[in-house]
């Protein structure tokens, strides 16, 4: 029988995946072992606080179900989703900023006429939503699909509403790019809204007295054949949580100016019904590849 000590032990851990085929999944492993086995002797872990935290990761994956993802919103207050981010788009000079895909990336997101009012059942100010997805160099792209959803005026996610079953989908589709690369849609005006506070994660960020509120945004996840897709927000200007986004989220390049407007007609020739918001934004798109996120319910594991 072998025994080690503590220095002995991480290098015993880090030996025990040598062997793992896979290169990436051998270095990724080993990292963890070391930076797991690092924080241990930092903070000279104790039973009781070992015991707390996986009682803690325990509840968040209990917390998760088919349309809510603790695990991700943990990511997020951590500051890791922003940081994974970062280190995949060192390089976007001139492409529109990156952000979290969040929590509520859920799908049903079926492809809706431009001009509709995906938020047609709900009360709140009414806002008109234009934008373009171009290339670097301003050329437009037509056909790609950009998926939005963005929170009520109660700062709720339909995913996170009893109705959700019965009512289906509120406050997000999916619009296809005309021949100038634009698409537009009625809406309206998100709120500045609190993470759930009722699951592990927000229950963490209250007991560790940080708030739990996002500023008001409209997510966006755009897709055009030979770019990269996109996964980001637009936030609205002059929300009070700009400054603290609980999930680390704002970049400058993504707060819009949302006006509000008391013109009769809307800018696709219609008549408004009283005083309305202007959203306006152009998303500039990398050339390259890769593959957009999939929506939460509809990741299939991979076969052991
Ligand atoms: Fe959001």
């Amino acid at each position: 029988m072998t025994q080690f000590n503590e220095a002995e032990l991480t290098d015993a851990v880090i030996g025990s995946f040598d062997q793992t085929p896979d290169a990436r999944a051998r270095f990724l492993l080993q990292e963890l072992v070391k930076s797991l086995h690092d924080y241990v002797r930092k903070t000279n872990l104790t039973f009781e606080e070992w015991g707390a935290a996986i009682d803690f990761l325990t509840r968040t994956g209990q917390t998760c179900t088919a349309s809510r993802q603790e695990f991700i919103l943990l990511s997020d207050v951590l500051g890791v989703s922003m940081l994974v981010d970062a280190v995949n788009h060192r390089d976007r000079a001139g492409a529109t900023e990156t952000t979290v895909l969040g929590p509520f990336y859920v799908g049903e997101h079926r492809v809706t006429p431009h001009g509709t009012d995906i938020s047609a059942s709900l009360k709140g100010e009414k806002m008109f939503v234009q934008a373009r997805v171009t290339d670097l160099a301003g050329v437009p792209l037509a056909g790609a699909t950009v998926d939005v959803w963005h929170a009520d005026d109660e700062g709720f996610y339909d995913s996170q509403r009893p109705s959700y079953e019965s009512e289906g989908p509120s406050s997000r589709a999916r619009f296809i790019t005309n021949s100038d690369g634009r698409f537009f849609f009625r809406t309206i005006l998100p709120c500045s809204y609190p993470i759930p506070t009722d699951g592990p994660v927000g229950q963490m960020i209250l007991q560790t007295k940080r708030h739990p509120m996002r500023p008001a945004h409209v997510h966006f996840l755009v897709a055009a054949e030979g770019h990269e897709p996109l996964v980001t927000h637009v936030f609205i200007a002059g929300d009070d949580y700009l400054d603290s986004d609980v999930v680390f989220g704002v970049k400058d390049d993504l707060i819009a100016q949302v006006e509000q407007r008391s013109d009769p007609v809307m800018p696709d020739g219609k008549l408004a019904s009283g005083p309305w918001y202007l959203m306006t934004y152009d998303f500039r798109m990398k050339p390259g590849a890769g593959v957009a996120p999939r929506p939460l319910g509809t990741i299939v594991p991979e076969p052991v």
